[in-house]
């Protein structure tokens, strides 16, 4: 039996953990939710999002993982046995998640092999579409493989295996660039863009709310759902890397350190896209809520445009930004990874890292390789929509209601206090026991309610239901067959 390894410091925690948390959610999926909802609103709504429910969650999953010393599964498991189907669903919607995440990935790669030349010419969205994705016209069509997408996919798992194969380790080495360096990228592109005329129009709908925005309730799930995206919360990831801090080691300030620093990669990433939107606006006398479509295309569709129109340095902004995307895309990518190999490796302490890894990846590839199709980006929408949402946010319920009403005499909330300089008490208790059982649910409801009223941007029935519904429903099912698979008879 291998020794455990652990984080080497609290602070390589820290940053593996913001490593895992700021990724394409903060430079992909924020903006395009921001922007998608009004700007300021959506970010006031995160910040209460993150007070009311990232704070107190994480501080749930790190303390759970570091109390227990186990990944996901166990981890509930050690609560009660029943449990352990909860970790597995949390690791298995990550695993969907991921699937689709690394074709992302791998646009963003094609993006930087691009940009040395600036390759996307004058019409960025028509490189997009028709070069990138190869977009086919409808999502019954799948029209292939895009090649360039196949490409950018296969060398993204490429890089992310043999990062985890070495486990904590190698991680450990590797975090301590991929979660610094875009801060300093993300400042440098801030200065050039705020610089830009028009950018002031942008960055006022960023930072000046129209409040009456805060009535939608879309608006609400939208940021609740981006903050368990964002702090790569309900998935099993800040389980694992929980259960490899030592088990006295301090808890709340680094939770506070991970959420603080994964917004600010947010907020950073949002007046880079902001300000350019307003510079944008400018250019073709449109006002900046009107520049673009938003949706997941906006950030490869928006930047390079903005790109081209700098007076100078493009080639140099360009290398700069989809380096930026690479490098926070990648830990977020193998911090999954790793929290399925953590659970996997509780169970067979032996077993060799580097085969878990294999056969993880491998799986990933295979899983992922329709949203390198033709109609991939189509799959990918209702995927992402559907998983985050609805399954993240189910997943994030029946934690805090496990933790809240099945474990008696309130276990983890005193460890996490014994291991912290300051208290959570009533925030805790109103998070974990009232607000994500009760308020969380009810507004999961309202939008089911709201979903079944219209098809989600206009999808065929038949594909919400394959790709977006099915995958959450059978994920408890998978979750217990991996847990069966990996039970072994003489351990449990
Ligand atoms: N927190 C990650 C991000 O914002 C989300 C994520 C983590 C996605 C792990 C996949 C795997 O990008």
């Amino acid at each position: 039996m291998s020794e455990k390894a652990y984080w080497p410091s609290n602070w390589v925690f820290i940053l593996a953990a913001i490593g895992s948390a700021a990724g394409l959610g903060n430079l992909w999926r924020f903006p395009f939710l921001a922007y998608e909802h009004g700007g300021a609103a959506f970010v006031v709504a995160m910040i209460i999002a993150n007070l009311l429910i990232g704070i107190p969650l994480l501080a749930l999953e790190t303390g759970l993982g570091q109390m227990m010393q186990k990944g996901a599964a166990d981890a509930f498991g050690a609560i009660k046995k029943s449990f352990r189907f909860l970790g597995w669903m949390a690791i298995v919607m990550g695993f969907m998640v991921l699937s689709y995440y690394m074709a992302v990935v791998g646009w963003g790669l094609n993006y930087l092999g691009s940009a040395f030349t600036l390759a996307w010419g004058s019409d960025t969205q028509g490189f997009f579409l028709n070069e990138i994705l190869q977009l086919s016209p409808g999502v019954e069509q799948v029209g292939g493989f895009s090649w360039p997408v196949v490409t950018g996919f296969l060398i993204a798992w490429i890089l992310v295996y043999f990062i985890v194969w070495r486990g904590v380790k190698g991680i450990s080495k590797v975090v301590v660039w991929t979660a610094t360096l875009p801060f300093i990228v993300l400042a440098l592109l801030i200065l050039r863009a705020v610089t830009l005329p028009g950018a002031g129009a942008g960055l006022e709908l960023f930072f000046v709310p129209d409040w009456s925005a805060l009535l939608s309730t879309e608006l609400w799930l939208a940021a609740f759902s981006q903050v368990f995206f964002s702090l790569s919360l309900a998935f099993g990831i800040m389980i694992a890397y929980g259960s490899l801090k030592k088990r006295e080691s301090e808890m709340l300030n680094g939770v506070a350190w991970i959420t603080v620093g994964n917004f600010a990669v947010s907020i950073m990433s949002g007046v880079v896209v902001f300000a350019t939107l307003g510079y944008m606006a400018l250019q073709q006398n449109v006002p900046v809520a009107e520049v673009v479509a938003g949706g997941p295309a906006l950030v490869f569709i928006v930047i390079p445009q903005a790109i081209n129109l700098l007076p100078a340095l493009n080639a140099l902004v360009a290398v700069l930004f989809f380096g930026a995307v690479l490098l926070l895309a990648i830990d977020s990518a193998f911090s999954l990874l790793e929290a399925v190999t953590t659970t996997i490796r509780n169970r067979f302490p032996g077993a060799s890292v580097k085969k878990i890894a294999f056969v993880t990846s491998l799986c990933g590839v295979v899983a992922g390789l329709i949203f390198t199709t033709k109609a991939g980006l189509y799959y990918l929408d209702i995927m992402d929509h559907f998983i985050v949402n609805y399954g993240l946010v189910i997943v994030g319920i029946l934690e805090a209601v496990i933790v809240a009403y099945f474990w008696k005499g309130d276990e983890l909330k005193k460890f996490i206090q014994e291991h912290s300089s300051w208290r959570m008490g009533v925030w805790w208790d109103f998070s974990i026991k009232f607000f994500i059982p009760v308020f969380l649910t009810i507004f999961l409801v309202v939008n089911i309610v709201n979903e079944l009223k219209a098809p989600y941007e206009g999808y065929p029935v038949s594909a919400i239901i394959w790709i977006g519904v099915v995958p959450i429903i059978l994920s408890p099912f998978i979750g217990a067959i991996l847990d069966k698979l990996t039970t072994n008879s003489n351990k449990n």
